[in-house]
């Protein structure tokens, strides 16, 4: 198939194929350190030559793929470029690819983008179309979910980057007969960003926590009570840097807790979707000592369950605690959670061994309601 750029119009924005006198621009433009990261095929850094042999050369490949300018419906200002690359044009499927500048970020050009060019593709016979994203970039994941396109999976090692290496990237889809409008995530954003009750605030866990994180599993009982093996400084690294890819998909909400008087990393706190089928979370946490004794973990718990109930409609929010660990149930008993079973060799240990969980749980007020009716 072979396919020619014309004049596109979408919401605010007109896509059009790449003119000589685009050239002057690009280099300021795509010089910016996120496209520079985000777009590992760009040069580095970008020059006029670069430009120069985009505008004439490069955009015009219509035998794998078709390239258009972003620019503003009124103005004509450059906002950026996309286009659709072939995957599989005999299958009807295409990848779409997309860069907003700098200066024109979080006012809906990206969107915009991915609806005019999307509806485009549908009208040339695509059926198809993927969308890429890197882990650690989610407000194109976030471009992706509002645009309608669901999270497939993860295509492992699929880009090289600039360091040589191979990155795992999140494939998003969308089907020419997918119907409007984005999709539900299954744990939204906390409003406003942030659950606080004046006294600790629950926020989503970021990139700058790296050191706070790890310090928090290296303390010898968080250590000796996480599953999973030992806390890395390179996997808490990535936990950092995935939590919102990790949270957009749905799996995991990770927070800190933090002491609202100071702001300082009093903790962390997360909220697994582990059964969304049966609207069943699990909450896991640990607090720093020198925080402990003051009920912030109650609080934490709290808000975190209120919210998992009211925002994400979960009805049985659970947690298991070893046998030994009277604090941990003196909390979740504070938090309005109830003993509810012992689940016999159900954590693995260290050496191969096995250990019990006493498991507790909270139900969703509404719930609680509909049970209690005659
Ligand atoms: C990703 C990128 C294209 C987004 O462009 P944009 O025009 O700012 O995005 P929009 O304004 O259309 O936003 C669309 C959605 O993403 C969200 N979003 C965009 N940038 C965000 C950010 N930095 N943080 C959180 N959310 C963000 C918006 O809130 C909006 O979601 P909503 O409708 O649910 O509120 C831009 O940041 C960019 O060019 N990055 C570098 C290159 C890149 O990453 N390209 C994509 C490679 S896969």
């Amino acid at each position: 198939m072979k396919l020619t750029p014309e004049p596109v119009a979408g919401a605010g924005i007109v896509l059009r194929p790449w003119e000589l006198a685009d050239a002057d621009i690009l280099p300021s433009l795509c010089n910016d350190p996120l496209i520079q990261r985000f777009m590992p095929l760009f040069p580095s850094p970008y020059t006029a030559e670069d430009a120069l042999m985009w505008v004439t050369q490069g955009s015009a490949w219509s035998d794998t793929g078709v390239a258009f300018a972003i620019t503003d419906e009124k103005s004509g200002e450059i906002l950026g470029g996309t286009g659709l690359s072939s995957l599989h044009w005999t299958r009807s499927m295409a990848e779409i690819g997309y860069w907003v500048a700098a200066s024109a970020r979080g006012r809906g050009v990206a969107k915009a983008t991915v609806a005019a060019l999307s509806q485009w593709a549908y009208s040339k016979g695509f059926y198809r179309l993927e969308l890429l994203a890197a882990k650690d970039n989610p407000a194109s994941q976030r471009v992706a979910l509002a645009s309608g396109f669901r999270r497939e999976g993860v295509r492992s090692k699929i880009a090289p980057d600039r360091e040589g290496n191979r990155r795992d990237l999140v494939a998003f889809v969308r089907m020419r007969d997918d119907a409007p409008g984005p999709v539900r995530r299954l744990l939204p954003d906390f409003p406003g960003g942030v659950l606080t009750d004046g006294v600790v605030n629950v926020r989503p866990l970021r990139p700058t926590d790296v050191d706070d994180y790890l310090a928090i599993y290296e303390l010898p009982e968080v250590a000796e009570s996480t599953i999973g093996g030992e806390m890395t400084s390179d996997e808490a690294y990535r936990k950092c840097h995935t939590a919102e890819s990790a949270w957009l998909s749905g799996d995991v909400a990770e927070c800190v807790i933090e002491d609202a008087a100071t702001g300082a990393f009093a903790g962390e706190i997360s909220l697994r979707y582990w059964q969304p089928m049966l609207g069943e979370a699990l909450i896991g946490y640990s607090l720093r000592p020198e925080f402990r004794g003051r009920g912030l973990m109650t609080r934490a718990v709290d808000l975190l369950s209120t919210w998992a109930f009211r925002d994400a409609g979960i009805v049985r929010v659970k947690a298991g605690t070893f046998r030994e660990n009277d604090a941990s149930r003196a909390v979740l008993t504070r938090a309005g959670f109830t003993w509810e079973a012992e689940a016999r060799a159900f954590l693995p240990g260290p050496d191969g061994t096995r250990i019990d969980d006493i498991q507790y749980v909270r139900v969703s007020p509404d719930y609680q309601a509909s049970v209690s009716k005659p």
